[in-house]
């Protein structure tokens, strides 16, 4: 199923088009069912329905681990490397995972868990982060990641919204010279979480945690009260595998629910095809499982094609900033996929942290997350790729499961900041606002996907109108993805960024209504907008316009007061990196906020704002401009 020259691709994107359930049959061939499907593929797009490998049986974790025992046990499936490098990096043969999680498969059975339930997981990444998902898909629970960074309200509402029965945690978790008290957050959220009957807490970090009687049991402790025999639970295709929160243009995050079979075929083949990865090669992808790069392309896609995936626990710059290229020498990294935010804040150090590392075991590149600058996609490919390693600029989302549109390595031709052409399966359409479609070369409009494809989202947990609404109904017939794309002379796409009221800061993805929503809470402030601003090393960051009237003491300690507001309701990752505080907000007569107008001035645009007339008052953004002259 591996796609080795330009002519192929061509043939296989042909064939994918022409005949879609005739190539997505053969490709999942390439994997181990239990029971054949009786239909590949049916759907619509109204509803709406999408069934994949209808009627097909399959676990997902015989494909990540089972079906590599006989031939690769003895291969290494997981390297983790901490996050202080003087501590020994650990590293799981597919043998040993499988044994680990078998057992703790078991301990979760033991607390009650059976196919279905939702269990929440908040962990750092070290391997027994990869071991809880594995075993809860082992067990056909379906497992909600939270990321990290998240704060106790975040979780509580995500765990309310799914009803998870279980939580999975750790004492704490270690990131760069900092430690977050992983336990501690989850015994706030959980004080509002009444389905929440057990919570397995695993010992990491050492710091000194409460455990609630008859709640709180110690990772360590369960594994010993139990074996490592557990046979796989027998999964429908279209069986839930895991929700994972995303942020939409309002102010409550969705449950976004991938299923089985689709997802896994999915995640997969665009791993083997887009990275070229070759058997004994080391990988290394420097997300966080909390996101889904870090499900699709570090536990999914590498286990399902019995890969080698390093699990990284801690950030770029800790102890230094050669951390990265010092784990690409030690492991001997042959694909590196990373984020620009994090190229770009590396490149930031110059080229001093590189100097007398060895990087030459690198053989592909890969960003994603968000739009990579050509300032940034030129340093990694000289100065990290020696010129030699192609990059793969892979454009996808939460919601689309896997990669969509990217290079294949070593096959197509790159164009710096351009992540060039749909893999095959994917059809991409540009339209209008009016959901006309825009044909043709040199152009540019709103990206959508006319065709399902295995890995899309099948609905928002407990809320299918909304992924209805949210996704199918703003262009009939289509998927909408909320970005912007031009499509060039070449026919390649370049994504240009989201063209809703989504903020992409250092890749992760906030809502600006959930931002507003959480200043707003703060007693003292009224209302407030919030915009995206160009930010050199975080792509976007994040600008709050707020109408404080009775302020007291200083402006300074209000702007602390609002950010741990923010930090409180939704985590540190949505703290505003700029707040001014103005007397009103630019609205229409219908009382609509002018974002356009705000927008200008994050950027520091004073002069040019576009058509003002249709304001309320007009006078409100001659004061706002010179109160963000002062800044
Ligand atoms: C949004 C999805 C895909 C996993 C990580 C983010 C932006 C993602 C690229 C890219 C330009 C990109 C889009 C997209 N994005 N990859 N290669 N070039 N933009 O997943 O949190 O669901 O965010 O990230 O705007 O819609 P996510």
């Amino acid at each position: 199923m591996q796609i080795t020259s330009f002519e192929q691709y061509e043939q296989d994107y042909k064939k994918s088009v022409e005949n879609p359930e005739q190539f997505w049959g053969e490709v999942a061939q390439n994997f181990q069912w239990r029971k054949p499907w009786f239909k590949v593929l049916s759907w619509n797009f109204q509803d709406p329905e999408i069934k994949w490998f209808e009627g097909a049986k399959l676990n997902i974790t015989e494909n990540c681990l089972d079906r590599h025992l006989a031939t690769n046990g003895d291969k290494p499936a997981i390297i983790w490397e901490p996050n202080n490098p003087e501590e020994e990096s650990v590293t799981l043969t597919y043998k040993m995972l499988h044994e680990r999680v078998c057992r703790f498969a078991n301990v979760l059975k033991r607390n009650g868990a059976k196919k279905g339930d939702r269990i929440c997981i908040y962990m750092p990444m070290v391997p027994e982060l990869a071991i809880a998902v594995l075993a809860c898909a082992r067990i056909g629970a379906v497992h909600s990641v939270i990321f990290g960074g998240f704060s106790a309200k975040s979780i509580a509402d995500r765990i309310n919204d799914s009803q998870c029965k279980l939580v999975i945690t750790a004492d704490g978790a270690h990131r760069g010279s900092k430690q977050i008290p992983l336990k501690d957050v989850i015994d706030d959220a959980l004080i509002g979480c009444p389905t929440v009957e057990k919570c397995i807490v695993l010992t990491h970090v050492r710091t000194p945690v409460s455990m609630l009687k008859g709640r709180d049991v110690w990772w360590e402790d369960e594994v010993k009260h139990v074996n490592d025999i557990c046979e796989a639970e027998e999964m429908d295709a279209e069986d839930m595998l895991f929700i994972l929160y995303t942020s939409g243009s309002t102010g409550k995050p969705k449950g976004v629910v991938h299923t089985c079979g689709g997802y896994m075929v999915y995640a997969g083949y665009t791993f083997s095809n887009v990275f070229n990865y070759q058997p004994g090669e080391v990988y290394f992808c420097t997300a966080d499982i909390g996101w889904i790069t870090g499900h699709s392309y570090i536990v999914y896609g590498p286990l399902s094609q019995g890969a080698t995936s390093v699990l990284f626990e801690g950030i770029p710059t800790y102890p230094s900033p050669s951390r990265f290229w010092d784990i690409v020498e030690k492991h001997q990294v042959n694909t590196l996929y990373t984020a620009p935010t994090a190229i770009r804040s590396l490149m930031s150090f110059g080229e001093e942290p590189l100097h007398g590392k060895n990087l030459s075991s690198i053989r592909v590149l890969g960003s994603v997350g968000e739009p990579i600058n050509e300032e940034a996609w030129h340093w990694f490919d000289e100065k990290i790729g020696h010129g030699k390693a192609p990059i793969v600029d892979t454009w996808w989302q939460t919601e689309t499961g896997g990669i969509m549109i990217s290079p294949i390595a070593s096959v197509t031709q790159t164009k710096p900041s351009f992540a060039t052409l749909p893999l095959p399966g994917v059809q991409p359409i540009l339209v209008d606002e009016n959901g006309n479609e825009i044909e043709g070369n040199g152009v540019s409009g709103n990206l959508c996907i006319k065709f399902p494809w295995p890995g899309m989202l099948r609905t928002t947990y407990g809320d299918h109108e909304r992924c209805k609404q949210t996704y199918f109904s703003t262009y009939e017939n289509l998927y909408f993805t909320g970005d912007g794309c031009l499509r060039d002379e070449d026919g390649y796409y370049r994504i240009t960024g989201r063209v809703d009221d989504v903020l992409n800061v250092s890749g992760h993805r906030i809502g600006t209504a959930e931002v507003e929503n959480a200043i707003n809470m703060h007693a003292g402030v009224v209302e407030s907008a919030v915009v995206g601003y160009p930010h050199d090393v975080k792509g976007q960051g994040i600008f709050a316009f707020v109408i404080y009237p009775e302020m007291h003491g200083e402006a300074e300690l209000s702007k602390k007061d609002i950010l741990q507001t923010v930090t409180r309701v939704i985590g540190a990752i949505a703290k505003p990196d700029k707040i001014l505080f103005v007397s009103g907000l630019p609205k229409t007569r219908s009382g609509k906020i002018m974002r356009r107008i705000l927008r200008k001035i994050a950027e520091g645009e004073t002069t040019n704002l576009g058509d003002t007339s249709t304001l309320l008052d007009p006078a409100v953004v001659e004061e706002i401009i010179e109160a963000a002259k002062q800044m």
